[in-house]
């Protein structure tokens, strides 16, 4: 008897895994679907099981524990690879295959969890109230799976009871979403009606759809040729962490992303693009002549070559390569809309780097796959974008390489994934572009103007007094003797920010700007103050990440009522009439600094108070 259950284990060690990712929303009927797919499956094997656990207990082998020990390894893997969102990854078998269905729970009027699933997808089900038909969402998630390289598509065409099981509501889904999806390049659509409630044509064929003589859902996720292909991709292993246990050895420890390698093979490190060759493959504790996808392994190489956390060790003829600007598609995940400009994380499995998207070149319309000019992309929209990453980052197109051409962006202050993507193509355009070092500097232009060049940035509402506090800092340090510069935000609107009005969008490209044309003004050894409402705090970050240690906030703190009571350009009134849009503190955000290096409270100081204040932390800070 100890026989056959070790046959059990073999079979099903050796049955191909297929996973498969449901869509549709929990009115869909997603939930009841996935729900009757494991109850039914789990039927059959809770037979098998009672069996094995009989036979087991005669035998006095080892007990209950076998079945999930056995099952759960594509599961462990899901973990090892960090996944940060919310998909919980379930096992079901049937006699001819084992399944992992990636369960997306969560509100169903977000995409990220369905992306995430169906990343790692062979198969997706796009689930289709038959009294409801297509859906904009069903649209939605026939492109992102589709964006995703997902090739095989059944439409569950579901609550058939609901229809009187007519094949005339049939066909006429099935025909508009093989019109819809034309353009989408997926290998096979398979139309299948189906009740998840009542269990039509979910595992045996219903005598409720005489008219339909295809697979049931289960006959067809049993047989559904899929592109196994992965299992031969070039072999991609990003460095989680470097073991050096002793003097002798050093061991490279991670997660195999894609295809296989063996010992004695040759191998690239990226980026440096030094080669060797595997010397010892470890998995778990115990040395094995080769290793494949999923596993969790510790590479040893036969030279003495530098490899660190983030390096790629991959097949010897890989083209990945390391990229600071790419063109990728990009899916926004968050209720606070993108914005060119802003600096977000972006994280390609164990490498990340700042970064922000330098130009969004169209919105798709999911619905007609129209490319659309859009300034911003809003929740679950998908855009066409270049992104410019602050270091380069080892990666290649998603159609060569899934591990290596995805990426999440997530949210420098929340720590939210906000949004995923995938690379289109490198762009080249920052390679043969050279930073030269001078020979006259920040330094040198500093000394000869005896001073150390600081950036103040004021930031308040219109009519906090920034601009007339500003006005009078510059005069005092002019008289002391020093070299200065003034950027308002008014004066600068007139000339290099002319193009640029008050939307959100426009204020970070303002900000992003000054905040560069600053930077300059430091290297020209210049104390430069900048006096911008810079209503976010995302782009004041970008400030002073790009200044360094050589910026001091200064925030011109007013209550709004005592601003608007000054309206010294007549702006709140004409805001409040509703003549003027996007009003900062009105119809459009202020964020408050959290930290300022100089508070001033401009309603209990007077202007020529403030002024000395700040030249007095300059002389504090030795810039003066
Ligand atoms: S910022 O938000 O992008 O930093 P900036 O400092 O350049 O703004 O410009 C603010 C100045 O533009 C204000 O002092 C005000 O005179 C003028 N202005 C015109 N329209 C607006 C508006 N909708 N919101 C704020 N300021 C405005």
């Amino acid at each position: 008897m100890s026989i056959d259950v070790e046959q059990y284990l073999v079979e099903q060690e050796n049955k191909q895994l297929l996973r498969f990712i449901t869509c549709g929303s929990v009115d869909d009927g997603k939930s009841t679907l996935i729900g009757r797919l494991l109850y039914e499956s789990q039927l059959i094997f809770d037979d098998q099981l009672a069996e094995l656990k009989s036979t087991s207990k005669k035998v006095g082998t080892q007990g209950d524990d076998i079945d999930f020990a056995l099952l759960v390894d594509g599961l462990a893997a899901e973990m090892e690879q960090g996944i940060t969102i919310d998909v919980a990854y379930r096992f079901f078998s049937t006699d001819k295959r084992k399944f992992i269905v990636a369960d997306t729970p969560g509100h169903e009027q977000y995409t990220r969890n369905m992306a995430t699933g169906a990343s790692t997808a062979d198969v997706a089900i796009l689930l289709v109230d038959a009294r409801a038909g297509l859906l904009p969402q069903t649209c939605r998630h026939s492109y992102i799976v589709n964006m995703l390289g997902v090739k095989n598509i059944c439409l569950a065409i579901n609550k058939m009871d609901l229809v009187d099981y007519s094949q005339e509501v049939f066909e006429r889904i099935k025909a508009e979403f093989l019109e819809f999806s034309a353009d989408l390049n997926f290998d096979e659509i398979v139309s299948i009606p189906v009740s998840a409630l009542k269990g039509d044509n979910i595992i045996n064929s219903s005598t409720n759809t005489q008219w339909y003589e295809g697979d049931s859902l289960i006959q067809y996720l049993e047989n559904v040729k899929f592109n196994t292909e992965k299992e031969f991709q070039a072999f991609t292993f990003p460095v989680q962490w470097v073991n050096r246990l002793s003097h002798e050895f050093r061991g490279f420890c991670g997660l195999v992303a894609e295809g296989s390698i063996s010992e004695g093979d040759e191998i690239v490190v990226k980026p440096s693009n030094k080669r060797s060759n595997i010397k010892k493959i470890l998995v778990a504790d115990n040395y094995s002549s080769s290793c494949s996808m999923g596993q969790s392994v510790t590479i040893e190489l036969a030279d003495e070559i530098d490899v660190s956390r983030g390096n790629i060790i991959c097949h010897k003829d890989s083209s990945c390569d390391a990229v600071d600007q790419f063109q990728g598609k990009l899916l926004w995940m968050d209720e606070e809309k993108m914005v060119p400009g802003r600096p977000y994380i972006f994280r390609f499995g164990v490498a990340e780097s700042s970064g922000s998207v330098s130009k969004l070149r169209h919105r798709i319309n999911i619905n007609t796959f129209v490319d659309e000019a859009s300034s911003d992309l809003e929740l679950n929209e998908i855009g066409i974008v270049n992104i410019a990453l602050d270091k380069k980052i080892v990666m290649e197109p998603y159609v060569d390489s899934k591990s290596l051409g995805s990426f999440i962006v997530i949210d420098k202050m929340t720590n939210n994934t906000v949004g995923m993507g995938l690379v289109n193509f490198a762009l080249r355009r920052g390679d043969n572009v050279y930073w030269h070092n001078m020979e006259i500097n920040r330094d040198s232009r500093s000394e000869s103007k005896n001073q150390k060049p600081v950036v103040l940035w004021f930031t308040g509402l219109s009519g906090s007094g920034k601009s007339t506090i500003a006005n009078i800092v510059e005069k005092k340090l002019y008289n002391l003797g020093k070299h200065t510069m003034l950027l308002d935000g008014d004066n600068v609107r007139h000339g290099l920010n002319k193009d640029l009005g008050f939307t959100d969008v426009d204020r970070v490209e303002n900000i992003r700007r000054i905040a560069n044309v600053s930077k300059l003004m430091l290297d020209a050894g210049l104390i430069t103050i900048v006096s911008f409402i810079a209503p976010f705090k995302a782009e004041r970050d970008l400030a002073k990440d790009l200044m360094g240690a050589d910026i001091l906030e200064v925030f011109i703190d007013v209550p709004i009522e005592v601003a608007e009571s000054r309206d010294p350009k007549g702006l709140y009134k004409k805001a409040r009439s509703g003549d003027l849009k996007n009003f900062t503190g009105i119809d459009s955000p202020y964020e408050k600094p959290e930290n300022p290096d100089i508070h001033i409270e401009s309603d209990k100081t007077s202007a020529e108070d403030a002024a000395e204040l700040i030249v007095n932390k300059l002389i504090q800070k030795e810039a003066i």
